[in-house]
């Protein structure tokens, strides 16, 4: 088994720059231009065993994370030079639907599509992944994911630059050979026994004895996490953090904690002080037992990081505000639009009894566009649990039943991912808007996913 842990630093992935920029001949705004080639690199991950074969966004996993600036549209050509058709879903844009990884708008190995996102959404953690029908656990696994940053200036001076650390964790297993073992042959579940941050399974970071923002991702298969830090000298004490923004940006206000449940897809960010914590480690763990997934022997481990003695800038180390900003919640509502069941049958995951591969039938609403709608989330499938994620909104948590309560930091934040735990209805609303369009609604365990727990819903400004 993995032995060696903290003992590699945390992988940074690089930031990337723009091909060029050119001038939008209408508006006369700049709009950027990227392109990502995808394609494979060999990197050793399991120590002691061979390298594994990855498929990564510029040959690297994670791929390189985008700066983004509000108000500055982009095009990204994603070339495909893997060994999958792929399609790219940039997860928290409400992109216009053909740029936004419809699964059967695929891209041959050996073709490009250009994506264009118009980025005018408030500052936010986004992530780009792929979304190919029936592949998306594989490539997703294999590398093909990757950070999305859209800012706004910093008004609230939080912490920036090595201030600011973006964490992508996911659980992975490998194979004797150090090649991860393949999700192709799972129908339900795949948890791993590697604990990963940024690639690398169980890493250490330097910090110094001040305040970080931590942007967490779970971009696992299947896994979960509730998570807690716990300090050197005082194990089994947890050390108190503050959520400030979710899927969709910042709260109405800051959040205190010990913990935070995070599922597949879902972006929460914290802000941690470690200046109690001078020379000292301050290690990230992650809960027992967190819904259905399993557990190995260090999956309650997840990163440590080495708390130093000296600060070297005090930007963004002052008190938070009080208030962070008025979100935009959609106006109350009375009454339940729609209710789509999570479930399982005749060893299909469905949702309301349709597949995604139910071409006919896949389409399960058609709100008008600008409609405020409530939806009630229903899992239905007894021992699993399913994070549901709406492709276009940011929407509200209104209610959760049968199981957990909305946590304290879901009640003051918009989201486009809800985790449904076992036999828990949970009650959304959000304004379907701004585009007419199909666009996917799912569960985002990729393994439902890829088996086919996944709609479509029509937003259109046509009357029926
Ligand atoms: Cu993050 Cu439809 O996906
Ligand atoms: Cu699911």
């Amino acid at each position: 088994a993995y032995t060696n842990l903290y003992e590699f630093p945390l992988p940074i992935p690089p930031p990337k720059a723009p091909n060029f920029v050119y001038t939008n001949s209408k508006t006369g705004t700049p709009i950027e231009y990227y392109e990502i080639d995808i394609k494979p690199l060999e990197q050793q991950v399991y120590p002691g065993r061979g390298k594994a074969k990855l498929w990564g966004y510029d040959g690297i996993s994670p791929g390189p994370t985008f700066h983004m600036t509000r108000g500055r549209e982009a095009v990204v050509r994603f070339i495909n030079h893997g060994r999958n058709a792929n399609s790219v879903h940039l997860h928290g844009s409400y992109s216009r639907a053909p740029f936004d990884g419809w699964a059967e708008d695929t891209t041959e190995v050996g073709q490009y599509k250009d994506y264009y996102y118009p980025n005018a959404q408030v500052a936010r953690t986004l992530w780009y992944h792929d979304h190919a029908e029936h592949h998306t656990a594989e490539n997703a696994y294999y590398g093909q994911a990757g950070f999305y940053i859209l800012e706004d200036g910093n008004p609230l001076d939080l912490p920036v630059g090595d201030y600011d650390l973006l964490l992508a964790l996911a659980g992975k297993q490998y194979q004797e050979n150090g090649d991860l073992f393949s999700p192709n042959t799972e129908t339900t579940s795949l948890y791993g026994d590697v604990i990963h941050v940024n690639g690398q399974p169980w890493p250490f970071h330097n910090v110094e004895p001040r305040k970080y923002r931590l942007r967490f991702l779970d971009t696992s298969i299947s896994r979960a996490f509730k998570l807690y830090f716990e300090a050197d000298g005082a194990l089994g004490t947890r050390v108190p953090f503050t959520i400030i923004a979710s899927d969709a940006g910042l709260l109405t206000k800051p959040v205190p904690t010990d913990n935070l449940e995070i599922s597949m897809a879902e972006r929460w960010e914290a802000i941690i002080d470690f200046s109690p914590f001078a020379g000292k480690n301050v290690t990230l763990r992650n809960s027992r037992n967190v819904q259905a997934d399993t557990d190995y022997l260090h999956t309650d481990k997840v990163m440590r990081f080495v708390v130093g003695n000296s600060v070297s800038s005090q930007q963004g180390n002052g008190d938070l505000p009080a208030k962070l900003r008025d979100v935009p919640f959609p106006p109350s509502k009375t009454g339940v639009d729609r209710t789509f069941k999570f479930e399982r049958s005749g060893g299909q995951w469905q949702i309301n009894g349709v597949t995604f591969s139910n071409v006919a039938n896949r389409i399960l609403a058609k709100p008008p566009r600008g409609a405020i709608e409530v939806w009630d989330l229903e899992n239905g499938s007894g021992g699993w649990s399913h994070p549901v994620h709406i492709h276009l909104v940011d929407f509200q948590i209104i209610s959760r039943t049968g199981g957990r309560s909305v946590t304290p930091y879901e009640k003051e934040a918009l989201k486009d991912v809800v985790l449904l735990g076992t036999g828990e209805t949970v009650r959304v609303i959000a304004r379907y808007a701004p585009w007419d369009g199909v666009y996917m609604f799912h569960c985002h365990n990729l393994i439902h996913e890829d088996h086919d727990m996944m709609a479509a819903f029509n937003v259109s400004s046509l009357a029926d």
